[in-house]
């Protein structure tokens, strides 16, 4: 008996001692569960420089591994080692996936420690550049005329991508859905989309501001509620709901994740770091010139992130119970 109780006591005092030098010089891995140069990674590039100031010395990483629609990288790190060198930046797809794949790798709420927020970023409507419509009123119009015949781009089930282009095709109950072509991130999907091999996306503002002001593909409607009217690039394009889907109000929310069992001082010190880097000035203004806004609100601690999660997953099982034939 003494013999357990010694363990127990040695296994106690070395995730103490691991816990006081984490991260110590070994690195932090975020795992993007998308390929590299699409949105989320762009977030996860941007929020890995920001934390590597609030923690000297540390080396935070980013990881893509994609596929599936982000379950592979999400499954990926609910079975990783629980020490705090393997965490996940995920978005939406959080929520989304349990309502649309009946076999997960993981539990939402259950194979996760919640780590905070980190910002809501909008979505836009976008076409290929040869699309023969200029305002959105055209573009739903030219899309209604050619019911069936036209395809829309996304990430895989359960991605961003896919939940806004469910909800846009169920708002607008055309006669025959698009067909949908997956991609393992929105990057490959928007190189498609310039050239034409593609018809239509809706993407990140992260990764289409700088794509529709250079004129590489055509904007015609943004996700929010109302209009980005501040920003530079993106207040010329009217939103859903201005063009008469009502309710129509989507932000994708980024959030950070460890493995469950990560021991609580390293859960701490990571969500007292990201806490700092959200309120970085350099970070907000990365965030704002892409059209994303920082989490300034509760949702950055862990208990609130984790209620938020659990209220979209119900919000969204509803919305694709309810898109019926526009949801794969
Ligand atoms: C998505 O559409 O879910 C992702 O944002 C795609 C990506 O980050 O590449």
């Amino acid at each position: 008996m003494k013999q357990w109780i010694a363990l127990a006591t040695l296994a106690a005092v070395s995730a103490g001692a691991q816990a006081q030098t984490y991260p110590g010089n070994k690195p932090v891995s975020i795992v993007v569960p998308f390929t590299a140069g699409g949105p989320t990674d762009r977030v996860a590039r941007d929020l890995a420089e920001a934390m590597r100031k609030q923690i000297p010395g540390s080396n935070f990483v980013v990881e893509n591994a994609a596929g599936a629609g982000g379950t592979i990288g999400a499954t990926k790190v609910a079975k990783a080692a629980p020490d705090g060198h393997t965490v996940l930046l995920h978005h939406i797809g959080m929520a989304a996936t349990p309502a649309l794949y009946r076999k997960l790798g993981y539990k939402t709420l259950e194979d996760f420690e919640f780590l905070g927020m980190i910002n809501d970023v909008p979505m836009t409507l976008i076409g290929k550049p040869q699309l023969p419509a200029n305002t959105y009123r055209d573009f739903e119009n030219y899309i209604r005329a050619n019911a069936g015949k036209l395809n829309i781009a996304h990430a895989g089930l359960g991605s961003a991508s896919h939940i806004c282009g469910l909800l846009w095709q169920s708002n607008l109950q055309s006669k025959d859905a698009m067909t949908t072509i997956p991609f393992g991130g929105t990057a490959p999907a928007m190189t498609a989309l310039i050239g034409g091999q593609v018809d239509v996306m809706c993407d990140q503002t992260t990764n289409t501001t700088s794509q529709i002001e250079g004129g590489r593909v055509k904007a015609f409607a943004v996700t929010t509620a109302k209009p980005l009217s501040t920003h530079p690039v993106l207040k010329y394009y009217p939103s859903l709901q201005e063009m008469g889907m009502k309710n129509f109000d989507l932000t994708i929310w980024h959030g950070l994740y460890a493995p469950k069992g990560t021991p609580a001082a390293i859960t701490k010190t990571l969500n007292d770091a990201l806490k700092k880097a959200l309120k970085d000035p350099e970070f907000i203004k990365k965030n704002e010139s892409l059209g994303a806004l920082v989490v300034t609100d509760k949702r950055s601690d862990p208990a609130e992130h984790k209620k938020f999660v659990a209220a979209e997953m119900i919000k969204i099982k509803a919305a694709v119970d309810a898109a019926g034939k526009y949801a794969d």
